[in-house]
Protein backbone atom coordinates (compact mmCIF):
# COMPACT_ATOMS: atom_id res chain seq x y z
CA UNK A 1 0.00 0.00 0.00
CA UNK A 2 1.54 3.71 -0.70
CA UNK A 3 -0.27 5.33 2.45
CA UNK A 4 3.12 7.31 3.10
CA UNK A 5 2.12 10.45 -0.02
CA UNK A 6 0.38 12.90 1.77
CA UNK A 7 0.29 15.02 -1.36
CA UNK A 8 -2.96 13.92 -2.95
CA UNK A 9 -5.04 16.32 -4.68
CA UNK A 10 -8.71 15.39 -4.66
CA UNK A 11 -9.87 16.43 -8.11
CA UNK A 12 -14.00 16.67 -7.22
CA UNK A 13 -13.65 18.83 -3.82
CA UNK A 14 -17.43 19.83 -3.36
CA UNK A 15 -18.56 22.71 -1.36
CA UNK A 16 -19.14 21.46 2.12
CA UNK A 17 -21.96 22.93 3.73
CA UNK A 18 -21.12 22.60 7.37
CA UNK A 19 -17.55 23.66 6.38
CA UNK A 20 -14.49 24.38 9.02
CA UNK A 21 -14.96 26.93 11.63
CA UNK A 22 -13.34 26.33 15.04
CA UNK A 23 -16.63 25.64 16.78
CA UNK A 24 -18.20 22.95 14.62
CA UNK A 25 -14.31 21.55 14.07
CA UNK A 26 -14.16 21.13 18.02
CA UNK A 27 -17.60 19.53 18.11
CA UNK A 28 -17.06 16.59 15.56
CA UNK A 29 -14.16 16.45 17.79
CA UNK A 30 -15.36 15.59 20.65
CA UNK A 31 -17.34 12.37 19.02
CA UNK A 32 -15.99 8.81 20.29
CA UNK A 33 -16.80 5.66 19.05
CA UNK A 34 -18.84 4.31 21.52
CA UNK A 35 -21.75 6.97 21.07
CA UNK A 36 -21.42 7.14 17.30
CA UNK A 37 -20.01 4.25 15.83
CA UNK A 38 -21.83 1.88 19.01
CA UNK A 39 -24.02 0.23 15.94
CA UNK A 40 -20.30 -1.02 14.19
CA UNK A 41 -18.22 -1.52 17.56
CA UNK A 42 -19.33 -5.52 17.68
CA UNK A 43 -18.16 -6.09 13.64
CA UNK A 44 -14.44 -4.76 14.92
CA UNK A 45 -11.96 -7.46 15.89
CA UNK A 46 -7.94 -6.75 17.16
CA UNK A 47 -5.91 -6.84 13.92
CA UNK A 48 -8.07 -5.77 11.02
CA UNK A 49 -7.43 -2.85 9.23
CA UNK A 50 -9.90 0.04 9.09
CA UNK A 51 -10.75 2.79 6.81
CA UNK A 52 -11.90 5.92 8.35
CA UNK A 53 -13.42 7.83 5.79
CA UNK A 54 -13.97 11.57 5.52
CA UNK A 55 -12.47 11.29 9.39
CA UNK A 56 -12.61 15.05 9.58
CA UNK A 57 -10.58 15.86 13.24
CA UNK A 58 -10.40 12.37 14.06
CA UNK A 59 -12.24 11.89 17.80
CA UNK A 60 -13.95 8.55 16.42
CA UNK A 61 -10.80 7.76 14.12
CA UNK A 62 -7.99 7.51 17.10
CA UNK A 63 -10.86 5.44 19.38
CA UNK A 64 -11.37 2.93 16.09
CA UNK A 65 -7.23 2.68 16.02
CA UNK A 66 -7.40 1.86 19.96
CA UNK A 67 -10.30 -0.74 19.28
CA UNK A 68 -8.60 -2.52 16.29
CA UNK A 69 -5.13 -2.29 17.25
CA UNK A 70 -2.10 -3.64 16.31
CA UNK A 71 -4.55 -3.44 13.23
CA UNK A 72 -3.97 -0.02 11.40
CA UNK A 73 -6.40 2.47 10.79
CA UNK A 74 -6.33 4.79 7.83
CA UNK A 75 -7.66 8.33 7.87
CA UNK A 76 -8.57 9.96 4.64
CA UNK A 77 -10.00 13.60 4.43
CA UNK A 78 -10.19 15.98 1.34
CA UNK A 79 -9.54 18.97 3.95
CA UNK A 80 -5.92 19.37 5.19
CA UNK A 81 -6.83 20.93 8.27
CA UNK A 82 -8.55 18.57 9.30
CA UNK A 83 -5.88 15.26 8.39
CA UNK A 84 -3.76 18.09 10.34
CA UNK A 85 -6.10 17.98 13.39
CA UNK A 86 -6.50 14.37 13.53
CA UNK A 87 -2.88 13.29 13.27
CA UNK A 88 -1.86 15.56 15.92
CA UNK A 89 -5.30 13.81 18.19
CA UNK A 90 -3.78 10.52 17.04
CA UNK A 91 -0.20 11.50 18.47
CA UNK A 92 -1.63 13.21 21.52
CA UNK A 93 -3.11 9.90 22.70
CA UNK A 94 -0.18 8.04 22.04
CA UNK A 95 -2.04 6.17 18.91
CA UNK A 96 0.47 5.08 16.56
CA UNK A 97 -1.25 2.85 14.35
CA UNK A 98 -3.15 5.30 12.80
CA UNK A 99 -2.15 7.02 9.49
CA UNK A 100 -3.88 10.29 7.62
CA UNK A 101 -3.62 11.09 4.03
CA UNK A 102 -5.50 14.09 2.35
CA UNK A 103 -7.65 12.02 -0.50
CA UNK A 104 -11.14 12.00 -1.66
CA UNK A 105 -13.80 9.08 -0.94
CA UNK A 106 -14.45 9.42 -4.77
CA UNK A 107 -10.28 8.23 -5.27
CA UNK A 108 -9.40 6.54 -2.52
CA UNK A 109 -5.75 5.74 -2.24
CA UNK A 110 -5.56 2.12 -1.60
CA UNK A 111 -5.71 -0.83 -3.87
CA UNK A 112 -8.34 -3.20 -4.59
CA UNK A 113 -9.91 -5.60 -1.77
CA UNK A 114 -6.72 -4.29 0.44
CA UNK A 115 -8.83 -3.16 3.69
CA UNK A 116 -11.16 -5.19 6.41
CA UNK A 117 -13.47 -2.81 7.28
CA UNK A 118 -14.79 1.03 6.37
CA UNK A 119 -16.31 3.64 8.48
CA UNK A 120 -18.28 6.50 7.45
CA UNK A 121 -19.89 8.72 9.70
CA UNK A 122 -21.64 12.11 8.18
CA UNK A 123 -19.43 12.42 5.13
CA UNK A 124 -21.35 10.30 2.47
CA UNK A 125 -25.20 12.83 3.01
CA UNK A 126 -22.14 16.19 1.59
CA UNK A 127 -21.57 14.28 -1.56
CA UNK A 128 -23.13 15.11 -5.15
CA UNK A 129 -22.77 11.52 -6.49
CA UNK A 130 -23.33 8.86 -3.16
CA UNK A 131 -23.29 6.19 -4.84
CA UNK A 132 -19.96 6.53 -6.76
CA UNK A 133 -18.40 6.96 -3.22
CA UNK A 134 -19.93 3.79 -1.75
CA UNK A 135 -18.63 1.75 -5.17
CA UNK A 136 -15.15 3.01 -4.13
CA UNK A 137 -15.69 2.11 -0.75
CA UNK A 138 -16.60 -1.73 -1.95
CA UNK A 139 -13.38 -1.79 -4.25
CA UNK A 140 -11.28 -1.24 -1.09
CA UNK A 141 -13.18 -3.56 0.96
CA UNK A 142 -11.67 -7.44 1.14
CA UNK A 143 -14.32 -9.83 0.17
CA UNK A 144 -16.48 -10.27 3.24
CA UNK A 145 -14.72 -7.08 4.59
CA UNK A 146 -17.53 -4.50 6.23
CA UNK A 147 -18.73 -1.26 6.05
CA UNK A 148 -20.32 0.77 8.69
CA UNK A 149 -22.24 4.19 7.82
CA UNK A 150 -24.21 6.62 9.84
CA UNK A 151 -25.81 9.45 8.68
CA UNK A 152 -27.64 12.42 9.57
CA UNK A 153 -31.54 13.15 8.56
CA UNK A 154 -32.79 16.35 9.10
CA UNK A 155 -36.66 14.93 8.96
CA UNK A 156 -35.62 13.40 12.43
CA UNK A 157 -33.83 16.42 14.22
CA UNK A 158 -35.52 16.84 17.21
CA UNK A 159 -35.37 21.22 18.95
CA UNK A 160 -37.23 22.63 21.86
CA UNK A 161 -38.40 25.55 22.47
CA UNK A 162 -38.94 26.12 18.34
CA UNK A 163 -39.50 29.82 17.53
CA UNK A 164 -39.20 31.01 13.56
CA UNK A 165 -35.84 32.00 13.50
CA UNK A 166 -34.63 28.69 15.03
CA UNK A 167 -37.00 26.89 12.19
CA UNK A 168 -35.98 29.46 9.81
CA UNK A 169 -31.96 28.56 9.97
CA UNK A 170 -33.24 24.90 9.97
CA UNK A 171 -35.10 25.33 6.97
CA UNK A 172 -31.94 27.57 5.64
CA UNK A 173 -29.65 24.82 6.30
CA UNK A 174 -31.42 22.35 4.38
CA UNK A 175 -31.82 24.26 1.50
CA UNK A 176 -28.25 25.12 1.38
CA UNK A 177 -27.32 21.51 2.04
CA UNK A 178 -29.55 20.40 -1.12
CA UNK A 179 -28.29 23.56 -2.72
CA UNK A 180 -24.73 21.70 -2.75
CA UNK A 181 -25.30 18.58 -3.42
CA UNK A 182 -26.24 16.56 -0.53
CA UNK A 183 -29.32 14.92 0.71
CA UNK A 184 -30.84 16.03 4.04
CA UNK A 185 -32.27 12.54 4.43
CA UNK A 186 -29.43 10.35 3.59
CA UNK A 187 -30.04 8.73 7.30
CA UNK A 188 -32.87 7.34 5.57
CA UNK A 189 -31.51 7.06 2.18
CA UNK A 190 -28.18 5.80 2.14
CA UNK A 191 -29.72 1.92 2.31
CA UNK A 192 -30.65 2.40 -1.52
CA UNK A 193 -27.54 3.84 -2.09
CA UNK A 194 -25.72 0.94 -0.69
CA UNK A 195 -27.93 -1.19 -2.85
CA UNK A 196 -27.03 0.33 -6.37
CA UNK A 197 -23.70 0.64 -5.50
CA UNK A 198 -24.01 -3.25 -5.38
CA UNK A 199 -23.76 -4.39 -1.72
CA UNK A 200 -26.50 -6.77 -1.03
CA UNK A 201 -25.91 -8.27 2.60
CA UNK A 202 -26.99 -5.46 4.70
CA UNK A 203 -28.16 -4.34 8.47
CA UNK A 204 -30.41 -1.14 9.51
CA UNK A 205 -30.60 0.90 12.68
CA UNK A 206 -31.22 4.25 13.54
CA UNK A 207 -30.12 6.43 16.76
CA UNK A 208 -30.35 10.02 18.06
CA UNK A 209 -27.52 11.87 19.32
CA UNK A 210 -28.85 14.52 21.80
CA UNK A 211 -26.65 18.00 21.67
CA UNK A 212 -28.01 19.18 25.48
CA UNK A 213 -27.48 16.44 27.93
CA UNK A 214 -26.26 18.81 30.70
CA UNK A 215 -26.48 22.70 30.97
CA UNK A 216 -22.90 22.71 30.21
CA UNK A 217 -23.10 20.75 26.74
CA UNK A 218 -26.29 22.84 25.89
CA UNK A 219 -24.68 26.09 26.21
CA UNK A 220 -21.67 24.65 24.09
CA UNK A 221 -24.15 23.02 21.30
CA UNK A 222 -25.27 26.65 21.16
CA UNK A 223 -22.10 28.73 20.93
CA UNK A 224 -21.41 26.14 17.54
CA UNK A 225 -24.48 27.07 15.99
CA UNK A 226 -24.25 30.88 16.84
CA UNK A 227 -20.91 30.64 15.54
CA UNK A 228 -21.89 28.40 12.18
CA UNK A 229 -24.70 31.24 11.54
CA UNK A 230 -21.82 33.57 11.16
CA UNK A 231 -19.58 31.10 9.45
CA UNK A 232 -18.44 31.58 5.68
CA UNK A 233 -20.40 28.71 4.79
CA UNK A 234 -23.40 29.60 6.49
CA UNK A 235 -23.75 33.38 6.17
CA UNK A 236 -21.79 33.98 3.36
CA UNK A 237 -23.24 31.48 0.73
CA UNK A 238 -26.97 32.19 2.22
CA UNK A 239 -26.49 36.03 1.35
CA UNK A 240 -25.25 35.39 -2.02
CA UNK A 241 -27.89 33.14 -2.58
CA UNK A 242 -30.26 35.94 -1.52
CA UNK A 243 -31.93 33.79 1.04
CA UNK A 244 -31.23 35.89 3.87
CA UNK A 245 -29.49 38.96 4.53
CA UNK A 246 -26.95 40.02 7.48
CA UNK A 247 -29.52 40.87 9.95
CA UNK A 248 -31.67 37.43 9.88
CA UNK A 249 -28.42 35.53 9.99
CA UNK A 250 -27.55 37.85 13.10
CA UNK A 251 -30.49 37.31 14.92
CA UNK A 252 -30.30 33.69 14.52
CA UNK A 253 -26.71 33.51 15.88
CA UNK A 254 -28.40 35.50 18.59
CA UNK A 255 -31.03 33.34 19.20
CA UNK A 256 -29.33 30.28 19.64
CA UNK A 257 -27.25 31.75 22.14
CA UNK A 258 -30.48 32.71 23.94
CA UNK A 259 -31.92 29.22 23.62
CA UNK A 260 -28.34 27.95 25.29
CA UNK A 261 -29.29 29.90 28.49
CA UNK A 262 -33.19 28.23 28.41
CA UNK A 263 -33.66 25.57 30.92
CA UNK A 264 -35.99 23.59 28.85
CA UNK A 265 -33.58 23.41 25.75
CA UNK A 266 -33.48 19.98 23.60
CA UNK A 267 -31.73 19.70 20.45
CA UNK A 268 -30.99 15.81 19.15
CA UNK A 269 -29.61 14.62 15.99
CA UNK A 270 -30.86 11.74 13.97
CA UNK A 271 -29.07 9.44 12.55
CA UNK A 272 -29.76 6.13 9.96
CA UNK A 273 -27.19 3.72 10.58
CA UNK A 274 -25.97 0.39 7.89
CA UNK A 275 -23.65 -2.23 8.35
CA UNK A 276 -22.92 -3.87 4.64
CA UNK A 277 -21.20 -6.66 3.62
CA UNK A 278 -19.07 -7.26 0.63
CA UNK A 279 -19.94 -10.61 -0.03
C1 LIG B 1 -19.43 16.21 9.14
S1 LIG B 1 -17.70 15.93 9.01
C2 LIG B 1 -17.58 14.36 9.80
C3 LIG B 1 -16.21 14.05 10.29
C4 LIG B 1 -16.10 12.73 11.07
N1 LIG B 1 -16.41 11.58 10.23
C5 LIG B 1 -17.01 12.77 12.27
O1 LIG B 1 -18.12 12.24 12.20
O2 LIG B 1 -16.63 13.38 13.28
C6 LIG B 1 -17.53 15.46 7.27
C7 LIG B 1 -16.09 15.39 6.79
O3 LIG B 1 -16.12 14.83 5.48
C8 LIG B 1 -15.11 15.47 4.71
N2 LIG B 1 -15.40 15.28 3.28
C9 LIG B 1 -16.30 15.93 2.53
N3 LIG B 1 -16.27 15.45 1.26
C10 LIG B 1 -15.32 14.48 1.22
C11 LIG B 1 -14.82 13.62 0.21
N4 LIG B 1 -15.29 13.67 -1.04
N5 LIG B 1 -13.85 12.75 0.53
C12 LIG B 1 -13.36 12.68 1.79
N6 LIG B 1 -13.79 13.49 2.81
C13 LIG B 1 -14.77 14.36 2.52
C14 LIG B 1 -15.13 16.90 5.17
O4 LIG B 1 -13.93 17.57 4.87
C15 LIG B 1 -15.38 16.74 6.67
O5 LIG B 1 -14.19 16.72 7.40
Amino acid sequence: MTLQCDDFTPHRKEHYTVGYCQEMTDFFQRRRAKTHAAFFLPHLRAGMTLLDAGCGPGGITADLAELVAPGRVIGVDVERTQVDLARALAASRGVRSASFQVASLYELPLPDCSVDAVFLHGVVEHLKEPVVALKEVRRVLKPGGVAGLRHGDWGGFLFAPETPTSSRFFELFVRLMIHNGGDPRSGRNQIAALREAGFTRLQASASHDCWTSTREETRGTARFLAAYCESVEFRDQAVALGIADHAAIREMSAAFLAWGEDPGAFAAEAWGEAVAWKD
